[in-house]
């Protein structure tokens, strides 16, 4: 799918450098062009000649080879690629372009290219946490550029958290995305995720204990393999994906409305939580704790699944319902499939023994008009590329 891409492959100096071997592998698996560059700092880590190796290229290393300047100069060589990717991003790698420093042969790269760059950040936690390298993080993503990961997970000094490269397949999902390829380019999905809130006052709300995790994995991994995503998302606890268009919400009528909005598409899919209850009538101040206990009046919110699901004009080709339930979930999901008319239900247990809301973690069963299919327990964002993956070949 990456069949003759040149990559620029900017390659920072720290502990997860020797993970850029295998992405150098697997990009070439796919029929992509690879060109190593190395920091200094890199050179600590992997050697110039197993990455020379590995690429089928030479390595570049120094922004005053004369010979190089004469066969091909700095700007040439970032101009010569269809992406740049800097795998692992160090936090001085970050620095630099945020403060559109030119000090050696990447960060000249970075300065003088026209295409687009894709970052996979690797540091330690408190470096990633740190206020500059935040400020640099909203800089860069300010100027257009791509980030995959960090993730979170044990790191090489001891410490768990933010930090850590994204997996290879998660940096291979974001280049594809990032140049625009894959077998959903050209396609337009949208994506609701996580929970509404639904006020009662100005301070109060309805909510749920959805995260969003589920939902945010999904869109991350359409647009992975090139979707265009509108993402509709109520108050999740994790941050959206990158390289998806946004539309943030809190209650089921907005959700609703964003939603509408932005039809036409090739699929729907339903993974927020959805109140379905509002309050009447919301009231304008703070309801006071003196006096009679307030009795809370209900009316149900519009069925977004539902409703886009039984459009008669423009409906999405394939429209996916999630059916989170704490009993009997197949049998009540295949109810719920007819009820709302959509094509696939994806249905979970989400008993609080599963641990499913709001874990990392997932266990569904698949419901289509043909038959159902149990996945095992995975991670949610393995769910979200199996999800992808499926959908890829429906609207193929
Ligand atoms: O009816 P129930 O809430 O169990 O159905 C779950 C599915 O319906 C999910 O896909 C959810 O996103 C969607 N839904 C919706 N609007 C609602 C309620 C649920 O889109 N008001």
């Amino acid at each position: 799918m990456l069949a003759g891409k040149r990559i620029l492959l900017i390659i920072g100096g720290g502990v997860a450098a020797f993970k850029s071997l295998d992405l150098i592998r697997r990009l070439r698996e796919r029929g992509a062009e690879v060109t190593p560059v190395l920091t200094r700092a890199a050179e600590e880590f992997v050697t110039p000649l197993s990455v020379a190796a590995l690429a089928a290229r030479k390595v570049h290393r120094d922004l005053f080879d004369l010979t190089d300047e004469a066969e091909m100069g700095h700007i040439e060589l970032s101009r010569a690629a269809d992406l740049l990717v800097v795998a692992p991003a160090t936090a001085n790698l970050m620095g630099k372009m945020a403060a559109g420093l030119a000090d050696d042969l990447a960060s000249t790269l970075l300065m003088a290219t026209d295409k687009r760059v894709l970052l996979a950040p690797a540091m330690n936690v408190r470096m990633w946490q740190h206020p500059a390298t935040q400020r640099n993080l909203a800089t860069l993503r300010g100027d257009g550029v791509r980030f995959a990961g960090p993730v979170d997970g044990a790191m090489a000094c001891g410490e768990f958290g933010p930090g850590r490269l994204a997996e290879v397949p998660e940096i291979l999902e974001a280049i594809a995305a990032a140049l625009g390829e894959g077998p959903l380019a050209g396609r337009h999905v949208v994506v609701t995720s996580g929970p509404t809130h639904e006020p009662i006052d100005p301070v109060r709300y309805i909510a749920n204990r959805s995260s969003g995790i589920q939902g945010t994995a999904l869109a991350r991994a359409l647009a992975g393999l090139g979707a265009r995503v509108t993402f509709v998302t109520g108050p999740a606890t994790v941050p959206p994906p990158e390289g998806v268009q946004v539309i943030q919400v809190e209650t089921a009528r907005q959700m609703l409305e964003a939603v509408q909005g932005a039809l036409p598409a090739d699929a729907a899919v339903c993974a927020a939580a959805v109140g379905d209850w509002r309050a009447e009538a919301e009231a304008a101040q703070k309801i006071k704790k003196a006096g009679a206990v307030p009795q809370l009046a209900l009316v149900e919110n519009p069925d977004i699944l539902a409703s886009v699901a039984r459009m008669e004009d423009g409906r999405p080709r394939l429209v996916i319902g999630f059916a989170a339930e704490t009993e009997n979930v197949t049998e009540n999901a295949r109810a719920k499939l007819a009820r709302k008319g959509c094509d696939w239900i994806v249905a979970n247990d989400v008993s609080a023994s599963t641990g499913v809301m709001g874990g990392t973690e997932n266990a569904v069963t698949l419901l289509t008009r043909e038959g159902e299919e149990t996945w095992p327990r995975v991670a949610k964002e393995e769910v979200g590329r199996r999800l992808a993956a499926r959908i890829a070949v429906a609207l193929a």
